[in-house]
C-alpha cells in the first residue's frame, strides 16, 4: 500500500529528541499477520518516556511511540481475525520497539490482538487503555487472593493507572484511600469514588516511619514505588496482598521484612505488557461488564495528534490527572 498516514515520529539528533508530525507510507510498516487502522489510542507514561528518548523504553529512533491501539483490521494473515473486526491491542513490543498507536496504522502479530469485547466501544476501550487493563490485572490479584472486601489503598490516584484501580475498586464496594500529591479532592472522591485521600508526605509520616505501621489495610495497589510501596506494605493486615507495577517516585524499595515474616502480606509484581491473553481477555470482559468505572467519560480528556507533545510533557512531570485519549481523524 503506497498510501501514505500521520503520526508522531520521535527522532534524535545527538543528544535532542524531537516530536513531530510526519506523513509516513503504510507499505515502510515492516510485514505482520495484521494491518490494523487506528481509531484511539492513549497516553501512558511509558509513551512519556519513549518519546523523550528513554532507551529503556525504545532502543532505536526515529520511532513512533503508543503503547495502546483499537481500531479496525484492514489485512489480515490470520485465520483468528477478518477484515473490519474491531480489535484493541495493547503492550508486547507495540510502541517501544514497534512503530506504536501514534500513527495512524499498526502491522502487528496477531496474537497481540484480541477482538474488542461485547459492552466497550472502542473509545471505551482505549479509555481503559493500558492503565485499566493494569488496574484491572493487580484486581484480580487482591480478588484471587480471597480479599473482596474492605479498605484498599492505591497510590498515584490521580493517575492512569491509580484513577483506575481507584474507580473500580470503589465500584465494586471496596472502601478507597487514594494516595495522591494533587488537590484534586472533587476527582478523587466524586468522580473516583474514593472514599479518604491522604496526600503522600501525610501518609509517608503515618506509614512509612517505623518497620511496621497500624494495619489500616486489607490490601494496596501501588503504583509509584520507592517509600509509598514500603508504607503501603507495612500497613496492611494479615494475609494483605499489594501489588507493584510502577516506578514514577522511586525503582528502588528499601523496607522491612515484618510485613512479610509478622502478617504473611504478598507483593505481587504487575507486567501488564506481557500479560498471557487468557488472563487479558478475563479482565477485558470485567473491564467491559461489572468493573467498568461508573464515570469513564470524565476520567478521560479527548486530544489529537498535534496536542501530543505538550500532554506528554504533563504526564513526564506527573502533573496528568486521569487519561489523554488519543483519536485519530475519520
Ligand atoms: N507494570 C505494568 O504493567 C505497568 C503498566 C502501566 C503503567 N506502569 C507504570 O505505572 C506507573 C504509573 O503509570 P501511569 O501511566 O498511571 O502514569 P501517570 O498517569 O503519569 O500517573 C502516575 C501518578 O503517580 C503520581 N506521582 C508522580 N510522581 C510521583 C512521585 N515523585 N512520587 C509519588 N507519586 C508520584 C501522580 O499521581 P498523584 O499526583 O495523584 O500522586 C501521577 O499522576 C509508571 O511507572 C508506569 O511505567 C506499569
Amino acid at each position: 500500500m503506497t498510501e501514505e498516514f500521520d503520526a508522531l515520529l520521535v527522532s534524535q539528533q545527538d543528544a535532542v529528541f524531537k516530536n513531530e508530525i510526519k506523513s509516513l507510507k503504510i507499505d515502510d510498516l515492516p510485514e505482520n499477520d495484521l494491518l490494523i487502522k487506528v481509531r484511539y489510542s492513549s497516553l501512558n507514561y511509558k509513551d512519556a518516556l519513549s518519546a523523550s528518548g528513554n532507551k529503556g523504553v525504545t532502543r532505536k529512533f526515529p520511532h513512533v511511540p503508543g503503547i495502546d491501539a483499537a481500531g479496525f483490521v484492514i489485512e489480515s494473515k490470520s485465520p483468528d481475525f477478518r477484515e473490519g473486526d474491531k480489535v484493541i491491542v495493547t503492550g508486547f513490543d507495540l510502541g517501544m520497539n514497534t512503530y506504536g498507536g501514534f500513527g495512524e496504522y499498526i502491522r502487528v502479530p496477531a496474537q497481540w490482538a484480541i477482538m474488542l469485547p461485547d459492552g466497550l466501544s472502542l473509545k471505551e476501550s482505549m479509555s481503559l487503555g493500558t492503565a485499566g487493563l493494569t488496574a484491572g490485572l493487580s484486581i484480580d490479584k487482591i480478588i484471587s487472593a480471597g480479599i473482596t472486601s474492605g479498605a484498599v489503598v492505591v497510590s498515584g490516584a490521580t493517575g492512569g493507572v491509580g484513577s483506575m484501580a481507584t474507580a473500580i475498586l470503589s465500584k465494586l464496594g471496596f472502601e478507597v484511600t487514594a494516595i495522591s500529591g494533587k488537590n484534586e479532592n472533587h476527582f478523587l472522591t466524586s468522580v473516583l469514588g474514593a472514599s479518604k485521600i491522604l496526600d503522600r508526605e501525610e501518609f509517608l509520616e503515618k506509614y512509612d516511619t517505623k518497620p511496621l505501621s497500624p494495619a489500616d489495610f486489607s490490601a494496596g495497589v501501588d503504583n509509584v514505588g520507592g517509600p509509598i510501596l514500603s508504607g503501603i506494605l507495612k500497613s496492611v493486615r494479615q494475609n494483605g496482598m499489594v501489588t507493584c507495577c510502577g516506578n514514577v517516585a522511586s525503582a528502588d524499595l528499601a523496607t522491612s521484612v515484618f510485613p512479610f515474616i509478622l502478617r504473611g502480606v504478598t507483593l505481587a509484581g504487575i507486567d501488564s505488557a506481557q500479560a498471557d491473553i487468557n488472563r487479558r481477555r478475563k479482565v477485558w470482559n470485567a473491564l467491559a461488564t461489572d468493573w467498568k468505572p461508573l464515570h469513564l467519560d470524565e476520567m478521560i480528556q479527548e486530544i489529537d495528534l498535534h496536542q501530543l507533545p505538550e500532554k506528554l510533557k504533563e504526564l513526564l512531570d506527573g502533573k496528568a490527572r486521569g487519561r489523554y485519549i488519543l483519536k485519530h481523524k475519520d
